[in-house]
């Protein structure tokens, strides 16, 4: 099925955070919504519940595990048991609702930046201490700094926030770094929080591997968070699953207060069901094509109209990292961009110190806008 961005019009006449944050002369590639239609399987679903008022709280019971379980299987090479997953509102709520399990007050968790801003916040949420230990930039990609986490872990940091496919980088963690990470873990008595989000939108060549699928010692350790969000775009309707894999990290989940998982929107759940099904998959092989061919025309465009810039093309989902230090546009390039060629992307420093002279880019757009963007950026050197 091919999928295809809507225009610029009709965009504009969405009411979330992308399109309400900046006036309309901005082209908004900051947040990470995307600008495609809904799956048709969605549609249906969400019409249905709208037309029969099918709007109250989400039942205790739902299809949800084992519709993920089988997309799992079918697409992401594991397959979790539906009996140790648990629902919950979103990604960010399952990562601090298990972090305040696994840690004490005051604790260190570590983090690999740059990473997903919000990361840093969710520690503090949690009660934790932010211990940074950023990825490795082995120059042609990065990778985890398995040495630096276990002198963190030897230190005393009791968990680790993985971010796998990385967020900014689009980087999907290599087995062999998966799978010494989870034994570092176990040598340590630590706790790995894998955030999946972005899993569904692993490119085919380089596919993904689920944290907790790589080992025994990574289903004792670990605790997976996943969505249907990025992928389907379905942010705003709130539902996550916490997936578990052992029998205590079943237990530590199932022992939440009932109401991390009472908050779970009733759309989004219907919507991640149908996502999930195995009707989606032909929209979900369109919507990868479509990224796969934005991210290797976002490379040419940068490469024609701003060779300054750096940019490894990602292995997964939307976000582009781009490094813009050559230009000397400061730490925070995204100020001038967003001030001078009306592009807003998000800033690069937000993301860790890494970040400095750093912007992130949303290419879940169409090709037009996306070269528009790239154009009018250019057009400041
Ligand atoms: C890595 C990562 N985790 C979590 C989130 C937020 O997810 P949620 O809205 O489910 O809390 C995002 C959103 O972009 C993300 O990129």
């Amino acid at each position: 099925m091919r999928v295809e961005a809507l225009s610029l019009e009709q965009l504009r006449e969405r009411s979330s955070e992308k399109w309400r944050e900046y006036p309309a002369d901005v082209l908004p590639l900051f947040v990470a919504e995307t600008d495609f239609p809904l799956a048709p399987e969605i549609t249906r679903a969400l019409e249905r519940a709208v037309a029969i008022g099918d709007t109250g709280y989400v039942a205790s019971r739902t299809p949800l595990p084992e519709a993920y379980a089988a997309f799992a299987s079918r697409r992401l090479g594991w397959t979790p048991d539906p009996a140790r997953m648990r629902p919950t509102a979103d990604v960010s709520m399952g990562i601090v609702e298990i972090l305040r399990r696994v840690i004490a007050p005051g604790d260190r968790v570590i983090v690999t930046p740059p990473v997903y801003p919000p990361f840093y916040e969710l520690i503090a949420e949690a009660g934790a201490v932010v211990e940074r230990v950023p990825l490795r930039d082995t120059g042609a990609g990065w990778e985890l700094d398995l040495d630096g986490i276990r002198l963190a872990l030897d230190a005393g940091a009791r968990a680790v926030l993985l971010c796998n496919p990385h967020n900014p980088t689009g980087t999907v963690h290599s087995t062999a770094s998966l799978t010494a990470l989870a034994e570092l873990a176990v040598q340590f008595g630590a706790a790995v929080v894998s955030d999946e989000i972005h899993a569904p939108l692993a490119q085919p060549g380089t596919g993904f591997v689920p944290f907790l699928s790589v080992s025994d010692a990574a289903r004792e350790v670990g605790y997976a968070v996943v969505s249907a969000s990025k992928a389907f775009n379905l942010a705003g309707l709130k539902c996550a699953l916490m997936v578990t894999a052992s029998e205590a990290t079943a237990r530590l989940v199932r022992a939440l207060p009932v109401e991390v998982e009472w908050r779970t929107g009733q759309f989004g759940m219907l919507a991640a069901v149908a996502a999930f099904s195995p009707a989606s998959d032909p929209w979900l092989d369109g919507l990868l094509v479509a990224l796969d061919e934005n991210r290797r025309l976002l490379a040419a465009l940068l490469a024609e109209h701003l060779p300054e810039a750096r940019y490894r093309i990602p292995d997964a989902g939307y976000l582009a990292w781009i490094d813009l230090t050559a230009l000397e546009w400061g730490d925070n390039p995204s100020r001038r961009i967003l001030r001078d060629a009306k592009v807003a992307l998000h800033f690069g420093p937000a993301f860790g110190a890494e970040g400095a002279g750093h912007v992130r880019l949303n290419f879940g757009t169409s090709p037009t806008i996306l070269t528009e963007a790239i154009e009018r950026i250019a057009a400041l050197r």
